[in-house]
């Protein structure tokens, strides 16, 4: 017979297994071993004043984005105005998490301020003078967290929907070449960090061959880079998943890897502007284009949920070559598509709800993570 003592012991043994056992997987926890899961994060939880936000990012997150601190309106404002109190805050606390930490953006055609493109007289500048900015701002950015910021989104958008050069200041001003003038800069800032190129609507056949031709010519220029960065503003419909399969293969027979930089899926009605994330987009607003203001109804929850996990599972299919997969926001109130491309509407395109909640699109992903790791 056993004594007291020793079933005390195999029920505390028991409990203990039990309450591991029980332990809600964290997002990070199911995909950990295939790619880091990231959130797109802004001032409140740079901060620490969104502490929900904060708790979550700990939590379900190991990786981050900048959302707007690190684009070149907000740290380099000026001609001679750097502004690094909230980037280096942001660093710090990736690093307090461990977190794989990336930068974004350095060049881009927006939220870029005018001066940059300008002489004193507000004509365009000349080639000179914009590669220096391009180089000094680079430099500058870069070298500061050189070391720290993992990975950057160098140059962000360059291409139009039909595969060519978007006729960007950039473009008008220095010529085809400000693209590998960009890179060069960036690795000579550091050499360590992954540089991405970063876009949206790759997955349409002609966009997506630009972009395989655009990274063709950095590698031709032996540019080290490393991912295509797919940004992910998607729709309940599109990408299908084999389109979006079908693009992560183009990607990886190019030798880089692939990173899902700005997941969203979204569930409002797009109008006319689908297939896109052109973020000068504004269409009037109107209640028809707010259908939930509210709550989400179940059945497009579900929907959700659904279209979540069939996307990851493409990830994870393709988990050899997918180094991060970053949401862009961490609940559905911190969005940008509250906003884009109507104002004031109620979107509910990430996975933790307006209270940082879990949603079915969370659980069903985590499945996703279960499935592959089950024999
Ligand atoms: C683009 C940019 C992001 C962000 C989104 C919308 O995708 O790369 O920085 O501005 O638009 O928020």
């Amino acid at each position: 017979m056993s004594s007291p003592r020793s079933l005390i012991l195999a029920a505390l043994i028991l409990t203990s297994y039990v309450s591991i056992a029980e332990a809600p997987i964290t997002l990070k926890g199911a995909f950990h071993g295939l790619f880091h899961i990231g959130a797109a994060i802004n001032e409140g939880q740079i901060t620490g004043r969104d502490v929900l936000g904060d708790n979550l990012l700990a939590t379900q997150f190991d990786s981050i984005s900048p959302e707007n601190v690190l684009k070149w309106e907000r740290v380099h404002p000026g001609p001679d105005k750097y502004s690094f109190d909230l980037p280096d805050r942001y660093v710090a606390l990736g690093e307090k998490n461990h977190m794989f930490i990336v930068g974004h953006t350095l060049v881009w055609h927006s939220q870029t301020p005018a001066w940059v493109f300008q002489d004193e007289h507000g004509n365009p500048t000349d080639r000179e003078t914009l590669l220096k900015r391009m180089h000094d701002h680079i430099s500058t950015v870069v070298g500061r967290y050189k070391g720290r910021i993992q990975a950057w989104d160098v140059v962000n958008e360059a291409l139009n929907d039909d595969g060519t050069l978007r006729k960007s200041p950039w473009l008008k001003i220095i010529g085809e070449d400000y693209i590998v003038k960009a890179y060069q800069f960036a690795h000579e800032a550091d050499p360590q960090a992954q540089l991405n190129y970063n876009d949206y609507s790759l997955e349409t056949e002609a966009k997506r061959n630009g972009a395989i031709a655009l990274i063709r010519k950095l590698q031709a220029a032996g540019i080290p880079i490393a991912t295509v960065g797919i940004q992910g503003h998607d729709s309940l419909t599109w990408p299908s998943a084999q389109l979006e399969d079908e693009t992560i293969s183009a990607f990886a027979k190019l030798g880089v890897k692939v990173a899902i930089t700005e997941l969203d899926i979204d569930v409002l009605p797009r109008g006319s502007v689908s297939h896109t994330a052109d973020i000068d987009y504004n269409i009037k607003s109107d209640s028809r284009l707010n259908p939930y203001p509210d709550a989400l109804p179940d059945a497009a929850e579900r929907e959700l949920a659904h279209r979540y996990a069939d996307l990851f599972a493409v990830y994870v299919k393709h988990s050899d070559v997918i180094n991060r997969v970053t949401l862009w926001g961490v609940t559905d109130s911190d969005s940008w598509l509250n906003n884009w491309p109507v104002r004031g509407r109620t979107s509910y395109p990430l996975l933790f709800d307006r209270e940082g909640k879990p949603k079915p699109a969370l659980d069903a992903v985590i499945q996703v993570a279960k499935a592959t790791s089950t024999p």
